[in-house]
């Protein structure tokens, strides 16, 4: 078997933190849509639209903020 593209939650920053945000957002993006020339068909268009691009940053900072629940804000 493949290793997990998502073993844990735990990252040892917040700035590996958001970067698992990204990762995740990419790969729901990617596992609702699995063909990639659609993906860069379409990408000119999200890429040049504000509200799309705010729509993008809206669901990393939700998977953010449930990584940084889960790593207890880095606080330990
Ligand atoms: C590239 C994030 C939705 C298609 C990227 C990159 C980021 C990103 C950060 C740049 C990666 C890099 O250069 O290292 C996101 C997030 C999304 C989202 C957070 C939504 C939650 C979408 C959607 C599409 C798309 C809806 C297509 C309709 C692409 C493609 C690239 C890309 C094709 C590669 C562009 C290239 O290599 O020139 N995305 N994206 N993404 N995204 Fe998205």
């Amino acid at each position: 078997d493949e290793a997990s593209w998502l073993p844990s939650l735990i990252t040892a920053t917040p700035e590996e933190g958001f970067e698992l945000a990204v990762k995740m957002s990419r790969t729901s993006v990617k596992t609702i849509q699995p063909d990639v020339e659609v993906l860069k068909k379409l990408r000119p268009a999200y890429a040049h639209d504000p509200d799309s691009l705010i729509a993008a940053t809206h669901v990393v900072a939700v998977n953010f903020r449930t990584i940084a629940e889960a790593n207890n804000y880095w606080r330990d």
